[in-house]
């Protein structure tokens, strides 16, 4: 199978295990908004987690729930990145965002409802031991809050107004939270799931990660909405913090190029058996949406 059939195929698998966890949660506006805000979506995360699993002898069936719990956390992520607030965006995943689709109250809590349902989702009994459950519990609670994403995200948003520019060193500590830390949790999973050693799927992730919103970045310059599915020329003109706006496109494009040659070399212990993370590395840097 192919890099991308298998991404797709992955994603679908994680789409449907969470719409069935939904099912049963009712009809309130917003139930209806969560489902909305996990749909569509590449499934990269939910991938990472299924595939570290796999490189470690572990089945679908047991990091399905982790794997749900990772892009629940990220659509939670992409939701309240969208709001007036923040980013102020009118387009995800080709579709109005959930506050213009609904209200912003709905879409702040329907933000909040995909938050609590990811570390419900890391209670579920298949995964495996309660020990390596918490263990889970606690890396993604790390990963999300204000050592990881949410810090990645304030920084974001205080460099709109700073006056001056962020320095390469503040852009890379920003990005490896706002960007970095889900995708570090999501390549670590399979390894904490097993009880395994994480480090070398880290440094990986760690590569991986900036190389992944460097990308970002870049389609945010050279993409076009219909392609990405989101608002495109927006981080220039909301004064972003990129590796664009630091060092222009061509040296950004080659930095991620870089840090993919490093995500590589960190697989060498698993060998050939890395193979299609391998891929999803290459992918994150060519990927047109
Ligand atoms: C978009 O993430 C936000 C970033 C962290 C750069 P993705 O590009 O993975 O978004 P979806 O899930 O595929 O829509
Ligand atoms: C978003 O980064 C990161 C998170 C949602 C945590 P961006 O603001 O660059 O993502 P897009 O471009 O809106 O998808
Ligand atoms: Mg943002
Ligand atoms: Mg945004
Ligand atoms: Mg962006």
């Amino acid at each position: 199978m192919s890099f991308q059939d298998l991404l797709k195929s992955d994603a679908l698998q994680v789409q449907r295990w969470l719409a069935g966890i939904l099912a049963a949660r009712g009809d309130l506006p917003v139930v209806e908004a969560m489902r909305y805000a996990l749909r569509g979506g590449k499934g990269l995360r939910g991938f990472l987690v299924l595939e570290s699993a796999r490189l470690h002898g572990v089945a679908n069936a047991a990091s399905l729930p982790v794997a749900a719990a990772v892009e629940a956390l990220h659509a939670y992520s992409l939701v309240h990145d969208d709001l007036p607030a923040m980013d102020d965006d009118d387009l995800r995943r080709g579709q109005p965002t959930l506050h213009v689709k609904w209200d912003e109250a709905t879409a702040i809590l329907a933000g909040d409802a995909l938050q609590t349902l990811a570390f419900e989702l890391l209670t579920d009994p298949v995964i495996g031991s309660a020990e390596r459950r918490i263990a889970l519990v606690a890396a993604l609670a790390k990963a999300s809050g204000v050592e990881g994403m949410v810090r990645g995200q304030a920084l974001d948003i205080a460099a709109e107004t700073a006056d001056r520019a962020l320095t390469l060193t503040e852009i890379t500590t920003l990005q490896a939270g706002k960007t970095g830390a889900l995708i570090r949790f999501s390549a670590s999973a399979g390894a904490l799931i097993a009880g395994a050693d994480p480090a070398p799927l880290q440094a990986y992730a760690a590569a991986l990660g900036l190389a992944f919103q460097i990308h970002d970045d870049v389609l945010d310059v050279t993409g076009d909405a219909n392609t990405t599915g989101k608002r495109t020329g927006k981080d220039e003109g909301r004064g972003k913090a990129t590796f664009v706006s630091l060092l222009g496109l061509e040296p950004a494009r080659a930095r991620a190029e870089a840090l993919i040659s490093e995500a590589e070399a960190a697989l060498a212990p698993y060998g050939e058996r890395a193979a299609n993370l391998v891929a999803a590395a290459r992918f994150s840097i060519s990927r047109l949406a």
